[in-house]
């Protein structure tokens, strides 16, 4: 099966709000120039929840194959959670993913492997495809014999009530490597999307393992991406801080050429 390699931009919360539309007005402009083929490379940006709809608005208006998806979402439908966002409203803006357990959520915001597999389902419920990111921290690298074990035992757990067949992308971010300028090596990045990928196989079937896109996040740039989707199991990135740099964000979009 083809997996058409996805550039993840995740702004987390640094673009205010004029940030996030000039951000995106420019890259619409920038990808019609080169005549990016959305077809050979799919790419995404993730803008903080407030700027989703403006994000939108510009895409619709270039009417660009451009897709976008939310950082984070609810883990339930509606009620009484203040300050919570649903997969509904989310789906509402035409996103087509959201993020679910990056580890800036696991870390600062306690979300635990029972989290993401109810926030997997939230998303799926919802017509998201859910970007479940899953990666070790530097200890726990350097405590295990395997250095997939920890992203394997977070895959399964979040994967845990998804049937063989559904979409779902995964990010492999190794925590040590995100916003740290140390990149994983690509031999490193493959060693865990490979084990990854036995794992989904494993949980999903040989057929949904082989459809699924593995992304690798973590100080992903200009210059090492090329290397880096050069790997068999890596599918794409998810990318950070280049990402809110034009230049870097479409020279990496374009790393084939
Ligand atoms: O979601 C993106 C990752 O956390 C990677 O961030 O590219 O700034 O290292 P980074």
């Amino acid at each position: 099966t083809a997996r058409t390699p996805l550039m993840a931009g995740n702004w987390k919360m640094n673009f205010n709000h004029l940030q996030s539309i000039a951000f995106v007005q420019k890259l619409a402009w920038t990808l019609k120039d080169v005549q990016h083929d959305f077809e050979q490379v799919e790419v995404a940006v993730f803008p903080p929840f407030t700027d989703i709809r403006s994000v939108q608005t510009i895409i619709q208006a270039d009417k660009l194959e451009l897709e976008y998806g939310a950082q984070d979402l609810s883990q339930h439908d509606s009620g009484a959670y203040t300050g919570d966002i649903s997969g509904e409203f989310i789906r509402t803006l035409g996103a087509r993913y959201a993020l679910v357990g990056h580890s800036e959520r696991r870390t600062i915001h306690g979300e635990d492997d029972e989290i993401c597999r109810a926030k997997v389902n939230a998303a799926l419920r919802h017509e998201l495809v859910p970007v479940l990111c899953v990666g070790e921290s530097l200890e726990e690298r350097e405590a295990s014999a395997n250095p997939a074990d920890v992203s394997i035992k977070q895959l399964k757990a979040g994967l845990a009530d998804v049937t063989p067949g559904t979409e779902i992308v995964i990010a492999y971010e190794p925590v040590w490597a995100i916003g740290t300028g140390q990149v994983a090596t690509a031999e490193q990045a493959q060693e865990v999307c490979a084990a990854l990928r036995g794992a989904l196989a494993e949980q999903l079937g040989e057929e949904t393992a082989a459809a699924t896109r593995i992304l690798y996040g973590g100080s992903v740039k200009p210059g090492n991406v090329a290397s880096i989707m050069r790997e068999p199991d890596i599918d794409g990135a998810l990318i950070g801080g280049a990402s809110l740099s034009i230049e870097d964000f479409s020279s990496i979009i374009r790393y084939r050429s």
